[in-house]
């Protein structure tokens, strides 16, 4: 493969696949080991789909050490989905959920669930323009709350979560993984439920990932419609309906090829060595990039900067793609320039980065 042209791929999500995983994609896609068709083609209830989906949640929960007292859902809606959803399942009528916001997407899943019920902010970062995140002292947790929700990586502004924080005993935590799942080793018995988008790390678009503990199931209520109600769908294996089938063939991929490079400790060091290459060339520029995020906050996904001017950033932008290197463009809120590092993005590109912030600099600052 070769003389395929492959650009550097910094795209916030969806973003870069392995190579490795599109070249079996394709070459299994006429006929699926043959069977004479490709996945798309094939019943979900077939025997052979129904060994892909178990493999891929057999593949992810070795992964992630997931203990045997949870579930895992691949659903569709994404993850913004599972902010009403989960407020609709583990909130009970009358009572209340936390919610720590430090970026756009928790503050979206707070904004999610306030239509359907109580909730509090049990922190918001809103006045840094959420370039740091709390200490434990800066979290004011009702202990009668629900469950307190946090956004491990907040995609937009660049901050991710070290350490998990303490929460009061009998409350459980729920938390959007979507843009560092499988990004590093995680604690699963720690959370209640844990959900992500699929496509940054995991595969394609098209597949959310919901882990929960069984005991949690039981709160879900009565009546809740079938495709919103976790209990139905945990007992449906994620095939109460038709899933997204090939998305999931394409995450049982992924999860094939994180085993092969080492697992999530392997995949780990990896990251914080492509993160570390952009973050020193941000700090030895002498000011000419500034990161979004508070040193201790930076997240080993998402890179959001500024440069010291608007145009300077939109020739960047320009002159960068020009050179093959694509998606680096800011989110709006945050403005500037934003390097998405995610899983398979090769080491490689983030060095060929580096380069060129030096040399635009030395042909600009
Ligand atoms: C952290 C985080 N949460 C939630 C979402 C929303 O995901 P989706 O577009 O799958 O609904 C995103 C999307 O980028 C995200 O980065």
């Amino acid at each position: 493969m070769s003389s395929v042209k492959r650009v550097h791929n910094f795209n916030a999500g969806p973003s870069i696949l392995p190579v490795s995983v599109l070249e079996k994609a394709q070459s299994e896609m006429l006929d699926y080991q043959g069977c004479g068709m490709s996945v798309m083609e094939m019943s979900h209830r077939s025997k052979e789909y129904e060994s892909i989906i178990q493999t891929a949640e057999a593949d992810l929960r070795e992964l992630l050490g997931i203990p045997t007292n949870y579930k895992v859902l691949f659903l569709q809606g994404g993850a913004t989905l599972q902010f009403a959803m989960l407020a609709m399942n583990l909130r009970p009528a009358g009572a209340s959920a936390d919610y720590v916001v430090t970026g756009s997407w928790s503050k979206t899943a707070w904004k999610e669930a306030a239509k359907l019920g109580a909730t509090r902010a049990a922190y918001n970062g809103e006045s840094s323009n959420y370039s740091r995140l709390p200490a434990q002292g800066d979290l004011t947790l009702d202990p009668q709350a629900a469950y307190v929700h946090f956004c491990h990586n907040e995609t937009i502004h660049g901050v991710e979560f070290k350490k998990e924080f303490e929460v009061p005993a009998g409350v459980e935590v729920v938390c959007d993984m979507s843009s560092d799942f499988l990004s590093q080793p995680v604690d699963v018995s720690k959370y209640g439920m844990i959900y992500a988008g699929a496509q940054k790390n995991a595969g394609p678009a098209g597949v959310t990932v919901v882990i929960i503990r069984e005991d949690l199931l039981a709160r879900t209520p009565e009546k809740l419609p079938v495709m919103l109600d976790y209990k139905i769908l945990a007992e449906s294996g994620s095939l109460h309906n038709t899933p997204p089938c090939y998305a999931i063939y394409i995450v049982g991929l992924v999860m094939k090829w994180l085993k092969d490079l080492g697992g999530l400790p392997a995949i780990h060091k990896i990251n914080l060595e492509k993160a570390g290459l952009i973050y020193d060339a941000i700090d030895s520029s002498g000011g000419y990039y500034h990161g979004h995020a508070a040193p201790d906050a930076r997240s080993i996904m998402n890179v959001p900067f500024r440069m010291p001017s608007e145009e300077l950033e939109e020739q960047f932008v320009k002159e960068a793609k020009k050179a093959d290197l694509i998606g680096l463009k800011g989110h709006r809120s945050v403005g500037g320039l934003r390097a998405s590092i995610y899983n398979a993005l090769p080491v490689e590109s983030a060095r060929v980065l580096v380069d060129f912030m030096k040399e635009f600099q030395r042909k600009n600052g």
